[in-house]
């Protein structure tokens, strides 16, 4: 068994990286013009201002992708551009554009997988207290039922809430992503349960309202473990730590898919924290609305730990080696990562998996010969690709694969140094050229995996 028959081959991005536009038409702001435009907060106070001009070059951008034969796209909504004040008066530009940007996609035999929220919080939102205060799930799901309304005629992929413990951890707890905060851990408890109860209710709003049936998923980035060797103990070990609420922290993985996926905190995890745990919030009926019944889970993945046996702590992260494979942003180079994590969540939950994000950024330029020669790229997706090859194989259910980034973008607070993308962005002219990783992406589909 390899790839089944409708596997979907797709690319990702998401709205404050790629479109620009940041104040036209009637788009509100959101917390990352506000940091980006901070001074300091970004490398070169890069901000997305402009970015890669997709609001107005997206129908270039599709014949693209239809050239690098992607069947999906992965595309985020901002949500100040639907709501410039978060909630209240609709902006019909900002819907004209999204609804554009589907029928051209649509017309070019590319399916849109819509994620509803990628970290552009509305300023306005975060001025009424933002993910600290209760009533932003129901903002949302008003911010859910206007997008809803507009595209669930054509629209039938939904993805609710993207990376919840990068927005929430890395923006509110760090402060290395807008809005910049630095919360106490109690605040962040609040801040990650009420990120849950937007999630559960914007579940119940496509359910009720779609036009068409379609499917929903949730996209986490889980952090996997992977055994250090094939002895039984390092792969018990491996799969503890990837499946626990304490071993990281705040960021160990069952905070953010227990509840989502079981109806439940994780009890290791309340015991660990437990002075900081803010039972008090947890009201009747929450955990029943976080966990809505979902069609699959989506998983950004990029790198890991790897976990050894030890009798003493149970395990131990052993150190990366010197002169480790890395990536240009120094991220440990770790295809089995795709192998192991699918499998892991797979047992847990028993649902379909979509690689809802996986990729590298290299220091890529345009050569001589006009062409980009990303063979390290080839070279890590060929690599991770065949670890999900061998999980589906051993009959993990994965229904797809999002390479992140179909184009080059704004990397966060990394600015424009990080080139993720399929596609290379040239940021003064924003001519664009497809890199020969997208010439090889398009083989893979092509041949739906079989020269993996
Ligand atoms: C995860 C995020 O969802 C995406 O926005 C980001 O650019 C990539 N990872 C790479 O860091």
């Amino acid at each position: 068994m390899s790839f089944s028959k409708d596997f979907i081959w797709g690319a990702a991005a998401a709205s404050y990286q790629i479109e620009g536009a940041a104040k036209e038409d009637g788009k509100g702001i959101s917390v990352w013009d506000t940091y980006s435009h901070t001074k300091g907060k970004t490398k070169n106070n890069d901000h997305g201002d402009i970015a890669c001009d997709h609001y107005h070059r997206y129908k270039e951008d599709i014949a693209l992708m239809k050239e690098m034969g992607i069947k999906a796209y992965r595309l985020s909504i901002s949500w100040p551009r639907i709501l410039p004040e978060g909630v209240g008066s609709i902006n019909e530009s900002g819907l004209a554009f999204y609804n554009h940007l589907v029928d051209e996609l649509l017309a070019a035999g590319i399916e849109p997988y819509i994620t509803l929220f990628h970290w552009d919080l509305p300023q306005a939102i975060y001025d009424r207290g933002g993910w600290k205060n209760r009533d932003i799930s129901d903002w949302f799901a008003q911010y859910v039922k206007v997008v809803v309304d507009s595209l669930s005629d054509r629209v039938t992929k939904w993805i609710t809430v993207n990376e919840p413990q990068c927005h929430i951890l890395l923006g509110h707890v760090d402060g290395s992503h807008a809005p910049g905060d630095q919360v106490s851990i109690r605040d962040a408890f609040i801040m990650m349960h009420n990120i849950h109860l937007a999630h559960g209710k914007a579940v119940q709003t496509i359910r009720k309202f779609a036009k068409k049936p379609g499917i929903v998923g949730y996209a986490p980035n889980p952090w996997p473990g992977i055994p250090f060797s094939n002895n039984k103990n390092d792969v018990e070990a491996a799969k503890n730590y990837s499946l626990s609420g304490t071993t990281r922290g705040l960021w160990s993985n069952t905070w953010w898919l227990d509840p989502v996926l079981s109806g439940r905190y994780p009890e290791d995890g309340l015991a660990y924290f437990k002075e900081d745990f803010p039972f008090d919030i947890i009201q009747g009926g929450d955990l029943e609305q976080i966990c809505q019944p979902l069609d699959f889970l989506g998983i950004n993945m990029y790198q890991g730990a790897i976990i050894q046996y030890d009798d003493q702590h149970g395990y131990i992260e052993v150190p990366r080696k010197t002169g480790y494979d890395k990536t240009a942003m120094k991220w440990l180079v770790l295809p089995e990562i795709l192998y192991y994590m699918p499998k892991y969540l797979y047992e847990r939950y028993q649902l379909p998996i979509y690689i809802t994000e996986n990729g590298l950024s290299l220091s890529d330029w345009v050569s001589l010969d006009g062409k980009v020669h990303d063979l390290n790229r080839i070279d890590f997706m060929h690599r991770y690709l065949k670890e999900l090859k061998r999980a589906t194989t051993e009959g993990v259910d994965i229904r797809g694969y999002f390479y992140w980034s179909v184009m080059d973008n704004f990397e966060w607070s990394e600015g424009y140094n990080e080139r993720f993308g399929l596609i290379h962005v040239d940021y003064v002219t924003q001519k664009r050229t497809l890199k020969d990783s997208a010439y090889w992406y398009r083989k893979v589909i092509e041949s739906n995996g079989d020269i993996l």
